[in-house]
């Protein structure tokens, strides 16, 4: 397939199509093709708190490669095709669908605070939250009565969205219990993909400690963007511990990379 090709454009000349709080998107080098840019931003409170974290975009852009990479391998529908440099990755153009997907298996964050659940408390499932996208409003949690009368999604769509979260989160929960983390909650955005006159729901966007709350299982340490929305510093420790538990650190990176994840014996 042409795209597959490294054949892209040098940057300044790239047609900038849509900037987010942490990532630029750039024409592709194909037609239905696109490049996410992954910034040093952070930001938090809908971006009333504001940062530059050195080294976060290369290390997200890294570890969502591997989660998104394995998902594809797994037969989970996602935009991804591959990695091109240290901050960008090759996707599938997609539509949007406007909805912040939080899957949560743990109590913490708002959760605690809407429902007084002491943060850290195991769920009796999982519990599937949606969000609509929606910076002004501050996205505000809704119903699937809400997204399916607004016609943010259809009925079906949202029942092909909760297939696809919970075999991420069952995915994405085994791949850190392994390495010694607990996934006690994510976000994660999906799209509208077109083949062949055909539609279908796919998982978009960026998983990457900036989405998700990630606990050391033994110290129950924080090695997510909770350390910089409670100012708690080490940032890009924590990440680069995340990418190092799971053998992705590049040969130059300090200590030197492992075959792959190394398994945690707990
Ligand atoms: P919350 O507890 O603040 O609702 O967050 C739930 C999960 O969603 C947590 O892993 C952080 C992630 N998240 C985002 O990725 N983007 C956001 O804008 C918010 C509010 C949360």
């Amino acid at each position: 397939m042409d795209f597959l090709k490294p054949r892209y454009m040098p940057m300044n000349r790239r047609r900038r199509i849509y900037e987010g709080k942490a990532k630029i998107l750039y024409e592709g080098p194909e037609p239905g093709t696109l490049i996410q840019h992954f910034k040093d931003d952070a930001t938090a409170f809908n971006a009333k708190k504001h940062e530059v974290v050195d080294g976060k975009g290369v290390l997200n852009n890294r570890i969502s490669e591997y989660i998104f990479q394995h998902l594809n391998d797994i037969g989970v529908p996602t935009h991804f095709i591959r990695r091109l440099n240290m901050r960008e990755q090759l996707i599938r153009e997609v539509e949007i669908v406007p909805l912040e997907v939080v899957v949560r298996n743990v109590a913490a964050g708002s959760l605690s605070t809407r429902l007084g659940i002491e943060e850290g408390t195991q769920l009796p499932r999982s519990i599937i939250e949606f969000y609509y996208k929606n910076d002004a409003l501050n996205d505000p949690m809704v119903s699937e009565e809400h997204i399916t009368a607004f016609g943010w999604a259809t009925p079906q769509e949202i029942d092909d969205i909760m297939s696809l979260a919970i075999r991420v989160n069952d995915f994405l929960s085994g791949l850190f219990l392994g390495v010694g983390i607990r996934l006690v909650d994510f976000k994660m955005e999906c799209g509208r993909l077109w083949e062949n006159e055909m539609v279908r729901i796919v998982l978009a966007d960026e998983i990457s400690p900036d989405s998700c709350r990630l606990w050391d299982i033994k110290s129950n340490d924080k090695l997510d963007k909770d350390r910089f929305r409670r100012d708690m510093g080490g940032l890009v420790e924590a990440y680069s511990e995340v990418a190092r538990r799971l053998g992705i650190l590049s040969e130059s990176d300090n200590p030197p990379p492992t075959a792959g994840p190394s398994l945690v014996k707990h």
